[in-house]
């Protein structure tokens, strides 16, 4: 399978921020999350913000121009090379590694504290490697520190089961879990929640996924032709937009700190 990031380098960069209807450089869709951060930022008196996976860094931009900024770094770790220069571009300081890899020791000079926040990446490690890459977060953050991230999660097992076959069909390894299994996962890894409250749903056209995942018309036609078949139509999980579907993705923000 190609990697996930270089599968959809067609829509990131100047495109990403108007994907998806504009969800991703909406200021009230990202609001509940940097309402979280801030609050954190502050009781933690951290003085740099890792955006872990944070794209074009449109959040690290929110979170500046709310006034955070002026003594604490905004730093945007990700492995796109694309995201990246659109963030330099914002003045923001990047950073080229991988989520579950990279070492808090590259990330700034100094003894720094770091607070680290992450929207809509954690999907991207499949169900094998979410644990794996919350206990790698988990080993670079130390006592006192926050994680505090917007994760693609469902609240029922069956709407997280219809997505992941969705992403199943359109062979990607990309994999959601439940806000139970998400919980259960962080604390497994050496969390402690603190607190999980909903995120803005995404919607998904059909068009807009044959469109990332390189999806030619037929195989998109053929996708839908199964969804339909085999998942009841469902307000704000799944829904008929002509003869496309639209899928929602429901986000949760989770607020944790090291056990
Ligand atoms: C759905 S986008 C979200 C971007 C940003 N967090 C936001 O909310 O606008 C996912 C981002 O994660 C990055 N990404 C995916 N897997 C990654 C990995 N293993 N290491 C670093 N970045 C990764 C992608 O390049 C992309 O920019």
């Amino acid at each position: 399978m190609i990697d996930p990031i270089q599968r959809e380098e067609a829509i990131h960069g100047a495109r990403w921020e108007t994907f998806h209807g504009g969800y991703f450089s909406d200021p009230a869709v990202a609001a509940p999350l940097i309402a979280k951060i801030l609050e954190y930022a502050g009781a933690s008196r951290a003085d740099a913000i890792v955006d872990l996976g944070g794209g074009t860094g449109y959040l690290l931009s929110r979170l500046r121009a709310n006034g955070l900024g002026t003594g604490v770094s905004l730093i945007d770790l990700d492995d796109s090379e694309r995201q990246l220069e659109a963030a330099g571009k914002s003045g923001l300081t990047c950073v080229r590694a991988a989520v579950d890899q990279f070492s808090r020791h590259n990330l700034s000079p100094g003894d720094r504290r770091f607070l680290f926040m992450m929207r809509s990446v954690l999907h991207y490690f499949g169900e094998n490697g979410l644990s794996s890459t919350l206990q790698h977060l988990r080993a670079q953050a130390r006592p006192g520190e926050f994680f505090i991230h917007q994760t693609a999660s469902f609240q029922n097992g069956p709407d997280a089961d219809f997505m992941n076959a969705l992403y199943q069909l359109m062979q990607t390894r990309k994999w959601y879990p439940t806000v139970d299994a998400t919980k259960a996962a962080l604390i497994r890894a050496g969390w402690r929640v603190l607190d999980v409250l909903p995120g803005p749903a995404l919607p998904l056209l059909s068009s807009d996924l044959g469109a990332r995942y390189g999806l030619d018309q037929g195989t998109l036609q053929e996708i839908s032709r199964t969804m339909f078949r085999e998942h009841p139509v469902k307000a704000g999980v799944f829904e008929k937009q002509g003869d496309d579907f639209c899928a929602f993705l429901h986000y949760w923000i989770y607020v944790c700190t090291p056990a």
